[in-house]
């Protein structure tokens, strides 16, 4: 599964987005280390505090499956050029990344970018 794959289906995936109340659509896709691939999109809540990010959305179905080492993830908005992952999102994904780190795959301009999350969340919370 290229990179250019995982954003297709992150991209695909965003059109399910349940957001009444922020009108802003976003599509994430996991790439687990046994090659299989999780999306999930966000959903909202007219109680506004309980809305679902897609990428804890994406993490949900992983773990619902027996996957938790993720190698990379695809963020997509059609709202914004390199749609990083939330705070709350990078907590949970540093929780299940491959030894090598987790790649966060974004869309900007002039095609696509990768950063490391440990990059852009360094000394995350751990137990
Ligand atoms: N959102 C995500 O799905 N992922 C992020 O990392 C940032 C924010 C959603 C939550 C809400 O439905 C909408 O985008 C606007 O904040």
């Amino acid at each position: 599964m290229t990179n250019e794959e995982l954003m297709e289906k992150a991209k695909e995936v965003s059109k399910n987005a349940y957001v009444q109340y922020s009108n802003f659509p976003v599509g994430a896709c996991i790439l687990t280390e046994n090659g299989k691939v999780y999306a999930g999109c966000n959903f909202e809540n007219s109680s506004y505090g309980l809305t679902i990010c897609a990428e804890r959305n994406a993490v949900g179905s992983a773990i619902a499956d027996g996957e938790k080492v993720f190698k990379a993830i695809a963020i997509f908005s059609p709202k914004m050029h390199n749609c990083f992952p939330c705070g709350a999102c990078r907590q949970v994904l540093s929780e299940f990344q491959a030894q090598e780190g987790l790649d966060i795959i974004l869309e900007g301009e002039n095609g696509l970018n990768i950063f490391k999350l440990n990059d852009i969340f360094p000394e995350g919370f751990k137990l």
